[in-house]
């Protein structure tokens, strides 16, 4: 029996992604959605474009591809627009990140030099390695709310927007945690309005974008929207939210490794994982409170999908260690180590170990564009709150106070695909198959 189908508005009209920080992902992202406009690349690593989706039973045959089977964007509909601490625009920003070819940023040339960053909210006391002067000036944060909104008004009047969705693709801010002026509305305005040092950059643009009633997705692994003020004001607003810290590289390889060695239930004695980068990323997260944060968001993984307290002769004593070296003649093509103790029968030691040399920019941009055509549907669909089927592309994904978030990469996949089953009135794939043997 079919569920009900969910009434989801069209997506007509012009979609407008707001992106505070035109660094290596989000100039990634927008020259490579040029590019596949043009015809001249593919959209590699992008489920939305990509991806197919079961329907019903095996021997049905239905797999359409999942952007012929929900509503989503098409990408001639997109338009950019961002916020940077720089003044580069993003032909220049995208040179300077030097992932992408040349000859392909050459191809695209003129539709990414057309986008200039607008000035930023920004505050060295929560990025200490940079220092940029495309910044705004205002009393208090709320004013560089209020400049923010502004910003978006006119963005959406200049392109003849629809509707729009905000990605944080802005550097890592310093560790934080949920502080009392974070837990209501009115707490985290009068916060706001008298510049307490709580309120970092990242949640003043999410707090104007909420506002706004625009969707919000954080790349970062920053706080941002991660506190009961914001989460509640997205939901005052009606507004889906999600995040947080992008799942690309070592952390993916670990979210799809992990679950394996569980599932057959290998113990596991250590992890170590080290990287050496050298983009701009990497600087910044050579800065120890950056670090923190980053640190924070790549070791709860490990914990939450091994579950030591269910398998304490596995998992109850093994060591997680997280390194980032920051080294600058490796530009943005990381290399991430992992050697990994294991055990198995008899408790026989075995080791694993990965060298992964992975282009960071490369493998989230995919991500960013998936997340900027979802949170648009679930808008259109009037889901709103925290979106807990998109953990699929997060380290640290946001969940109900109370639950811990999924990490395990194919249950997310799992819960992802039955979201959007459930959207469009198909029926939920459990995988137990009893049928096929009646
Ligand atoms: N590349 C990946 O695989 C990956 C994975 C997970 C998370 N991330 C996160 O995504 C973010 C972007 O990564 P990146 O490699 O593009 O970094 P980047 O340093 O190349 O770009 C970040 C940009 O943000 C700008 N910025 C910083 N603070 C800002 C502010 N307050 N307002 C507007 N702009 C601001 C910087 O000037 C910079 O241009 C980082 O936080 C990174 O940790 C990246």
């Amino acid at each position: 029996m079919l569920e009900k189908e969910i009434n989801i508005a069209p997506s007509e009209g012009k979609l407008g992604v707001l992106i505070p920080g035109l660094g290596a992902v989000s100039t990634t992202f927008i020259a490579g959605v040029e590019a596949i406009k043009k015809g001249i690349a593919e959209p590699i690593g992008s489920l939305t474009q990509m991806g197919t989706i079961r329907l019903g039973k095996r021997t049905d045959h239905r797999v359409p591809k999942i952007r012929d089977f929900v509503p989503l964007a098409n990408l001639e509909d997109l338009v950019f627009g961002g916020w940077d601490i720089y003044e580069d625009n993003c032909f220049e920003a995208a040179s300077k990140a030097g992932v992408l070819d040349r000859s392909l940023l050459d191809a695209v040339r003129p539709e990414v030099e057309a986008i200039a960053p607008w000035k930023a909210v920004f505050d060295r006391t929560y990025v200490k390695k940079l220092d940029g002067t495309n910044v705004k000036v205002g009393k208090t944060k709320m004013d560089l709310a209020e400049q923010l909104m502004e910003d978006i008004d006119g963005f959406q009047r200049a392109h003849g927007l629809k509707r729009m969705v905000m990605i944080w693709c802005g550097s890592t801010e310093i560790f934080m945690k949920v502080q009392p002026v974070h837990e209501t509305i009115e707490s985290f305005e009068r916060a706001l309005a008298g510049n307490d040092p709580a309120i970092a950059p990242s949640m003043i643009y999410a707090y104007a974008a909420l506002k706004k009633g625009i969707p919000f997705a954080n790349g970062a692994p920053n706080l941002t929207v991660d506190v009961p003020a914001l989460v509640a004001l997205a939901r005052e607003r009606q507004v889906p939210l999600c995040g947080k810290d992008f799942k690309t590289g070592q952390t993916l390889l670990k979210t799809i490794l992990a679950p394996g060695l569980k599932s057959r239930m290998l113990g596991l004695d250590g992890w170590f994982s080290t990287n050496i980068l050298g983009n701009r990323d990497g600087e910044v997260l050579d800065d120890p409170d950056s670090f923190k944060t980053k640190e924070e968001s790549k070791l709860s993984v490990l914990d939450q999908i091994l579950q030591p307290q269910l398998y304490p002769q596995l998992y109850g004593n093994f060591y997680h260690k997280v390194r980032i070296n920051y080294y600058p003649p490796r530009g943005d093509n990381k290399e991430g180590w992992d050697n990994i103790d294991i055990f198995g029968w008899l408790r026989a030691p075995m080791q694993i170990k990965i060298d992964f040399l992975c282009r960071d920019s490369i493998l989230a941009a995919p991500l960013v564009l998936d997340l900027v055509l979802f949170m648009d549907l679930a808008q259109r669909c009037r889901m709103h709150g925290i979106q807990e089927w998109l953990s699929f592309y997060f380290k640290s994904p946001m969940c109900a106070a109370g639950l811990y978030p999924e990490h395990d990469l194919f249950i997310q996949l799992m819960k992802l695909k039955n979201t959007l089953r459930y959207l469009r009135g198909e029926n939920l794939i459990t995988h137990l198959g009893m049928e096929y043997y009646d």
